[in-house]
């Protein structure tokens, strides 16, 4: 992150407005720190139905390599490295993140107050890996799995698919799980998830690897799994192994016209619950004994 006095490392992007959560995700998996969201409803709003995304990155290679990977995306009207003058944005960046409230717990950063006391705190460092709870599909799987505290029905263990920052883990062992494997292919998520799990208090709980689901094995009575359709089509045979008969899948990253693709992806699993948020969609499956 760059000093006060010098200049940031920035991507423009302008895409219609119906793009606009999807590519913010799209930013964030490609490593920015903060994605700020311009359109109407704001002072600095882009004109017409496009909206503007300024996307602070760590530094120039990052940038440019996340530049490069966004030629591929739908959407995109224009997409451009701006180096925007630091006035402050490696510190004004984090007035882009906002506490998560939800209905047992609250998913802040390490420089906010948290806005309630009668909820569980989990803090979360978004570093360089995604899940600061913000995104709707991670809410989304926060809300299951507060209902499922909320019944007693948290398992004792579960795998975290696409561990990310470690917020579902931690959320999910602050809830009552007694522990929770998390895994992804990003690198970058191992510090993230090891950081975050220190700052919670459940670092021996949360254990995170750097891996695919093709390379665990085992069986687990809970897996989490926020990703997107395309690694489900990809890995469905490999993550229903994962969970124990009788167990539960919950299923994010979706958009509401892919939950019925999705559920056809788990034969001899049965469809209990779909949530969704702001055209996002979530899914528990639960596997036949
Ligand atoms: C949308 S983020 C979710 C992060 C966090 N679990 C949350 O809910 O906020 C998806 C994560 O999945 C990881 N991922 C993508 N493909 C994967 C794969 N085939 N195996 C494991 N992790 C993967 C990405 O690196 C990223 O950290």
């Amino acid at each position: 992150m760059s000093q006060a006095g010098t200049v940031s490392p920035c991507i423009s992007l302008v895409a219609p407005a119906r793009r606009s959560e999807i590519l913010s995700c799209v930013l964030e998996d490609l490593g920015a720190v903060a994605v700020e969201v311009r359109d109407g409803t704001t002072m600095s709003g882009h004109p017409g139905d496009a909206v503007l995304l300024i996307a602070g990155f760590c530094g120039s290679p990052e940038r440019d390599e996340a530049l490069a990977r966004l030629a591929a995306e739908e959407g995109v009207v224009e997409a451009t490295a701006v180096d925007v003058a630091d006035d402050g944005w490696s510190r004004g960046w984090r007035a882009f993140f906002q506490p998560v409230v939800l209905e047992r717990i609250q998913v802040i950063t390490p420089w906010m107050e948290a806005p309630r006391d009668d909820l569980m705190t989990i803090v979360i460092d978004p570093g360089l890996a995604f899940g600061t709870g913000g995104h709707p599909t991670t809410r989304l799987v926060l809300g299951m799995l507060e209902r499922r505290a909320a019944s007693a029905r948290l398992p004792a263990s579960t795998i975290d698919i696409g561990v990310g920052s470690g917020v579902l883990s931690i959320a999910a062992v602050k809830l009552g799980t007694g522990r929770a494997l998390g895994i992804d292919i990003d690198e970058e998520s191992m510090g993230s998830v090891a950081q975050n799990a220190r700052a919670n208090g459940v670092s021996h709980l949360v254990e995170a690897r750097v891996a695919g689901p093709e390379e665990i094995s085992g069986q687990w009575p809970l897996l989490l799994a926020n990703i997107e359709l395309a690694v489900f089509e990809r890995h469905a045979r490999h993550l229903a192994p994962l969970v124990a008969p009788g167990g539960e899948a919950l299923l994010s990253g979706l958009l509401e016209d892919q939950v019925d693709r999705c559920v056809s992806l788990w034969p001899g699993f049965v469809a209990e619950e779909v949530v969704a948020d702001a055209g996002w969609a979530a899914i528990a499956l639960r596997r036949q004994k």
